[in-house]
């Protein structure tokens, strides 16, 4: 099977960015990262992209009339490097028509919690403040709202009355850099099949 084209949009320090450059270089799974773009100048993404020779863009959203031409640009650089998946790891902009129109079910996140428990920002805090005893990651696909998708993967792993918000992350974050790369392992292999708000994996 042909090895495909992933780009990854990250607005931080880009650790799942880093399980999937690992995971493809392994090759564990049948693809290649192809393209790194963040809409963070300083994002630590993008040197972690260059370290593995890996074509870099910070994108600035202030330097376009909106969102839509933003989308536009980041579209364009998609395609211009035949993008066939987008992975967005830690990208913290919602992602509008532009980019859904143009990349049908072809874009994933990641979230730290068990969708649909906890969307938004802090999953982790808002776990430990619900006080639930089991928590983990999702990987889904991205439709118009915030971490509302279609599922494809989930992990679990324990809260402890202990935690804080820290060490449930960080319990929560080694899980996240082993799913992610089966998620796109299974896109590779053409074995993810959305029927409304399910991903059938075949
Ligand atoms: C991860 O916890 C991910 O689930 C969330 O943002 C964080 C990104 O971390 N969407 P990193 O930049 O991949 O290290």
């Amino acid at each position: 099977m042909a090895t495909i084209s992933l780009a990854v949009l990250a607005s931080g320090r880009g650790s799942n960015l880093q399980s999937i450059i690992d995971a493809c270089e392994r090759g564990d799974v049948n693809a290649e990262v192809k393209v790194v773009i963040s809409d963070s100048k300083d994002a630590y993404a993008l040197e972690r992209a260059k370290k593995h020779g890996i074509d870099a863009y910070f994108v600035n959203i202030k330097e376009y009339q909106d969102k839509k031409a933003y989308e536009e640009k980041i579209v364009d650089l998609l395609q211009n490097y035949s993008v066939q998946l987008v992975c967005l790891a830690g990208y913290m902009r919602l992602v509008g028509p532009t980019m859904l129109n143009a990349f049908p079910w072809q874009i994933m996140n990641i979230h730290p919690s068990l969708l649909p428990a906890f969307t938004g920002l802090h999953a982790q805090k808002q776990a430990l403040d619900y006080g639930v005893k089991v928590s983990g990651c999702t990987v889904h696909f991205v439709d118009k709202g915030m971490d509302t998708g279609p599922i494809i993967l989930q992990e679990s792993v324990p809260v402890y009355d202990n935690d804080t918000e820290d060490s449930l992350a960080e319990r929560i974050l080694v899980k996240e850099h082993v799913l992610y790369p089966k998620a796109i392992g299974l896109f590779a292999e053409n074995r993810l099949m959305v029927d409304g708000k399910k991903v059938v994996i075949e």
